[in-house]
C-alpha cells in the first residue's frame, strides 16, 4: 500500500473515503466540525440519532455527505477526550483501518493522524499510523490457493497533518514508521513460514538479503566453521537434525566513529524445537515452528535500524538449527564444553534455547559490545509467569533494563524486569559439570536466565523472554513481531543520545490545529 503526508481542509478530499474522529458524548474532533459545518449540520443530526457515540472502538460509514467532495465519510469512535492517549490513539487507528477493508474504498485520507495526544508530536502521530495501519493490514496467505476476498486492501492512505510546516515532520515520521513496518512484516513472515521452508539455511539466506538490500555486511558459518570456534554446546543441539546448523552475523556501521562500540543483538533461531530426546507432546507441537521468532525479530530490528541508518553500529547474531530426536541426538545425561570452556549437563534436551544462546553470547565478546540484548522464546514458564502481555526482561545492568521497560513502554510493546539473584543460581547445581541446562520447575524463566548471565559477564547484558509475546493462538493466530517496535525504539533511543539528542520521548506538540489551510494537491 501507498502512504502520503499531506495537510489541507476534509471537505475538499477529493477521495473514496474521509475518516475523522468522533469523542465520546458526540463530541466532534476539528475535521470532524469541519465536516459537519459545511454540510449544514449533517453529521451531528446523525450523531443526534444515536448510530454512534463515540465510543473507543465504533464506527459509522456515511455516503453522499452534502457539499464534501468525497464518496464515504467514516467516523472513528475515540472514546472519551480526557482519556485519550496513546493506546487510545492507536486503538482508533486500528479500527478504521480494519472498517475500511471492509468497504469498497481503494483511497482514504484520515484526519485521526492530526489529533493531539498527550506528549507526542506530529513525527510520532504520523510513525504509529504507519506502524499500526501495516500490522493491521499485515496477512500471511502465502499458502492458500485462493486469497480471502472478504477483506480488501486499500491502494493508498494519505495521513494528514495539522499545518502545512509539519509536512517535513510527517514525511520524517512516516520514514520511520515504514522501516518500522518492513521490519515486522519480515519478522511475522519469518515466524509463520512452516519449519520445512524456514530452515537454518532459509533464514541465513533471507538474512543475507536483507544485508544485500542495505549495504550492510553479511556473515554466515557452517558446522564446520562453527566446530572451529568451540561452539560445542551450540553444535550439541544441531547434530539431532539433518539439517545443517547456521551462524548468521550481520553487521551495519552506521556510527559517525566507525569504532564505536556495537549495539549486538542475539536472536534465538530454532526453527523447529520438537524437544529432542525429550520429545514435546503431540499436541500443540505445531506451534514450536515459532522457535525462531527471537531471531526473526533481532532480523526485523535490524533490518529496520539499516533502513533508517541509525547512526549506531549494530550487530545481529542468530544461531540457528532444529532441535531433533535422532540417533545422534543429544542424550539428558550428556555433557558438553561451551565455547567459554564452561562444561554443561544436559538433563533436558528440551532446554536447547539456552544451550545454542550460550555459544552465542561468548561469540559476542569479539566485537567488545556496549551492549548485547538477546531475544529468545526460552520457557514456557514465561508464559506462566506473565502471560501474552508482557515480555520478560532480565538483564546484568539495572539501566539498561530501565532503558528498554522504557522503550517498550513509549510503543505499547511492553516489557517487565524479573530477577536474577544468586538464590536462583543455586538451582543449576549439577554434580558432574560446571552446571546443569536446566534448574526445575519452579522460577523455570529465571533459571533460564540466570544460565545465560554465566555467559554474558563481559559486558551489559539484557535477555528478553519473548514465549509468551512472539506470537498468538486462536482465530488470528500468528506471529506478532513483537519486541521489534521495542527493540527499534531502544535503538533509536540510543542513537538520540549519540547525536547527543534529548531523547525524542515526551517531547510536547504544539497545540490543536490552527483553521485549515488551502488544499494543495
Ligand atoms: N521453545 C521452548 C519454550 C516454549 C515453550 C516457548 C512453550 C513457547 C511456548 C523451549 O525450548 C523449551 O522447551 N523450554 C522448556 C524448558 C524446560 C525443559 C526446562 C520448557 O519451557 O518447558
Ligand atoms: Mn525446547
Ligand atoms: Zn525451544
Amino acid at each position: 500500500m501507498e502512504f502520503n503526508i499531506k495537510s489541507g481542509s476534509p471537505e475538499k478530499q477529493r477521495v473514496a473515503c474521509v475518516i475523522v474522529g468522533v469523542y465520546e458524548s458526540r463530541k466532534l474532533t476539528f475535521a470532524a466540525d469541519l465536516l459537519d459545518r459545511i454540510s449544514n449540520g449533517f453529521i451531528s443530526d446523525v450523531l443526534r440519532h444515536g448510530d454512534m457515540e463515540g465510543k473507543l472502538g465504533s464506527t459509522l460509514v456515511l455516503h453522499s455527505v452534502p457539499h464534501t467532495l468525497c464518496d464515504r465519510v467514516m467516523l472513528v469512535g475515540l472514546g472519551k477526550e480526557r482519556d485519550f492517549r496513546a493506546k487510545e490513539y492507536r486503538e482508533a487507528v486500528r479500527t478504521s483501518i480494519k472498517a475500511l477493508t471492509q468497504t469498497a474504498a481503494g483511497e482514504a485520507v484520515s484526519y485521526l493522524s492530526e489529533l493531539t495526544v498527550k506528549k507526542h508530536d506530529v513525527e510520532w502521530m504520523i510513525e504509529q499510523a504507519a506502524v499500526v495501519t501495516l500490522d493491521a493490514l499485515y496477512r500471511f496467505d502465502r499458502f492458500k490457493s485462493k486469497q480471502d476476498e472478504s477483506v480488501r486492501e486499500p491502494r493508498k492512505l494519505t495521513l494528514a497533518v495539522p499545518r502545512r510546516s509539519d509536512l517535513a515532520d510527517g514525511e520524517k515520521g512516516l520514514q520511520r514508521g515504514l522501516a518500522i513496518g518492513n521490519g515486522m512484516k519480515l519478522a511475522k513472515d519469518l515466524g509463520n513460514l512452516p519449519g520445512n521452508v524456514c530452515t537454518p539455511n532459509y533464514l541465513a539466506e533471507e538474512a543475507r538479503k536483507v544485508a544485500e538490500t542495505f549495504g550492510a555486511a553479511a556473515e554466515i558459518l557452517g558446522p564446520s566453521e562453527i566446530a572451529e570456534l568451540g561452539m560445542h554446546s551450540f553444535l550439541s543441539v544441531a547434530k539431532g537434525s539433518v539439517e545443517e546448523a547456521r551462524l548468521i552475523v550481520l553487521r551495519h556501521n552506521g556510527a559517525k566513529d566507525k569504532n564505536d562500540k556495537p549495539i549486538v543483538l542475539v536472536g534465538k533461531g530454532i526453527t523447529f524445537d520438537s524437544g529432542g530426546i525429550s520429545l514435546k507432546p503431540g499436541e500443540g507441537m505445531d506451534e514450536m515452528k515459532y522457535d525462531m521468532c527471537g531471531a526473526a525479530t533481532v532480523l526485523g530490528a535490524f533490518r529496520a535500524a539499516v533502513e533508517m541508518n541509525l547512526p549506531l553500529n549494530v550487530i545481529a547474531i542468530v544461531p540457528a538449527c532444529e532441535n531433533m530426536p535422532n540417533g545422534n541426538a543429544n542424550k539428558p545425561g550428556d555433557i558438553v564444553t561451551s565455547m567459554s570452556g564452561q562444561t554443561i549437563e544436559i538433563l533436558n534436551t528440551d532446554a536447547e534455547g539456552r544451550l545454542i544462546l550460550c555459544d552465542a553470547l561468548t561469540y559476542a565478546e569479539r566485537f567488545n559490545p556496549a551492549t548485547v540484548i538477546d531475544v529468545a522464546t526460552l520457557t514456557g514458564a514465561c508464559v506462566i509467569a506473565l502471560g501474552h502481555i508482557a515480555t520478560g526482561l532480565y538483564s546484568n545492568q539495572d539501566s539498561l533494563a530501565r532503558e528498554l521497560l522504557a522503550a517498550g513502554e513509549e510503543v505499547a510493546d511492553r516489557a517487565w524486569h524479573m530477577p536474577l539473584w544468586d538464590e536462583y543460581q543455586e538451582l543449576l547445581k549439577s554434580p558432574f559439570a560446571d552446571m546443569a541446562n536446566i534448574g526445575g520447575r519452579p522460577g523455570g524463566s529465571i533459571t533460564a536466565a540466570c544460565f545465560l548471565s554465566r555467559y554474558a559477564k563481559a559486558y551489559d547484558w539484557a535477555h528478553l523472554d519473548i514465549a509468551g509475546t512472539a506470537w498468538k493462538g486462536g482465530k488470528d493466530k500468528g506471529a506478532t513481531a513483537r519486541p521489534v517496535p521495542l527493540l527499534v525504539q531502544f535503538l533509536q533511543d540510543r542513537a538520540d543520545i549519540a547525536l547527543g539528542n534529548v531523547v525524542r520521548r515526551g517531547r510536547p506538540r504544539r497545540e490543536a490545529p490552527e483553521v485549515a489551510e488551502d488544499d494543495q494537491d
